[in-house]
């Protein structure tokens, strides 16, 4: 009697242990695995943790099968130089975190390999700007220094538009000056990221310097989200999924890295002709492309690289809406 019973403990024990066992081995192939299925004559996939979801997308390389901890290095390179401003935030592994959100839905993932790689170095190009401390002097040239910041240093204001008040309401004592990866400003951005991200940013602003791979999330999602509808996103108008209309291409608004700059900037950066706000953006796209061996002339002509003669989607004047 005793002893059936320790068997029977023995065998469910052995039971168990084979349930484990195969239950690791699907994990550790699901991170190499690719499932697949067919629909309607489309082809659908889904990577595990990296591209998740069934999405056409997941089908193609994903982000880590082009781009690597030592390019992100190469590319950032001075970052953690003592007299960088986020010495130790930015991170390989946090921008990968970040991007597998959004590469179901073709960050990084739409294209051939070369389309792929261009989107990353075009999307990284705006961050390096942005997030640079290089100046004209700086050793290892001016392009070596993004990421060096994670927020505006000098803020002169709180950002808080009133205007507002009952759709993003300002927090007493939350201030929302530049933070993050392609900075965020204003109380009604900082709402609207985190409505999409689902954290809120509202009355934690700060968790934007605090987390990288939330900064990233947030500069991703402005890459892949149009500020207005029948607009396209930086992603769309880089891809080539948008289709510019007639008034589009009369005012020289054509696919291609220059119109990402209209649609993240406006007339701060673009129709002001060959500005060095616009040219330093340019720069780091077109190292970066370098430096991850894309040949420059994959990046198009001039009036695609750059926004110099086109006319702003959104006027500062229509959009800055209360001030
Ligand atoms: C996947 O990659 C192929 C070629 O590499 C490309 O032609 C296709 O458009 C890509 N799929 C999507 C959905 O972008
Ligand atoms: C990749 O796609 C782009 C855009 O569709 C095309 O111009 C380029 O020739 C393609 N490259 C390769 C290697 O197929
Ligand atoms: C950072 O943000 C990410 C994305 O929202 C989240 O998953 C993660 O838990 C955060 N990390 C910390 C330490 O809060
Ligand atoms: C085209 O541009 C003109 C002038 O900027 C504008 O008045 C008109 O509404 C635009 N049409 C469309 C369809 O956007």
């Amino acid at each position: 009697m005793e002893r059936a019973k320790r068997n029977a403990v023995v065998a469910i024990a052995l039971v168990v242990l084979a349930v484990a066992a195969a239950r690791v081995e699907a994990q550790q192939e699901s991170e190499v695995k690719t499932l697949v299925k067919h629909k309607n004559g489309k082809k659908y996939c889904d990577k595990g943790w990296e591209c998740k979801g069934w999405s056409i997308y997941c089908c193609n390389l994903t982000i880590t099968d082009y781009f690597q901890t030592y390019q992100f290095e190469n590319l950032f390179s001075k970052r953690n130089s003592p007299v960088a401003h986020a010495v130790g935030f930015w991170d390989y592994r946090s921008f990968i975190a970040a991007a597998a959100l959004f590469e179901p839905l073709g960050f990084g993932t739409t294209g051939n390999k070369t389309t792929q790689m261009m989107e990353v170095a075009a999307f990284l190009g705006h961050v390096g700007s942005k997030t640079s401390c290089g100046y004209g002097v700086a050793t290892g040239g001016p392009l070596a220094w993004g990421l060096c910041y994670n927020h505006e240093m000098s803020p002169m204001q709180s950002y808080c538009d009133d205007y507002f008040k009952f759709t993003y309401p300002c927090t007493p004592g939350a201030d929302y000056y530049g933070r993050g990866a392609i900075p965020i400003f204003w109380n009604y951005n900082y709402g609207a990221v985190g409505e999409a991200l689902k954290v809120d940013l509202l009355s934690h602003p700060e968790y934007i310097e605090q987390n990288a791979t939330l900064a990233f999330q947030a500069a991703i999602w402005r890459w892949m989200t149009p500020i207005k509808k029948y607009q396209p996103s930086a992603h769309d108008a880089f891809v080539g999924n948008w289709k510019p209309t007639k008034n589009d291409t009369l005012e020289n608004r054509v696919p291609g890295f220059g119109t990402t700059m209209n649609i993240l900037y406006g007339d701060g950066v673009c129709g002001q002709g060959d500005v060095d706000t616009m040219n330093n953006i340019v720069s780091h796209y077109l190292y970066y492309l370098d430096l991850l061996g894309v040949t420059r002339d994959q990046a198009g002509p001039h009036e695609h690289l750059t926004c110099a003669e086109q006319v702003p989607f959104n006027p500062s004047s229509k959009a800055a809406s209360s001030t």
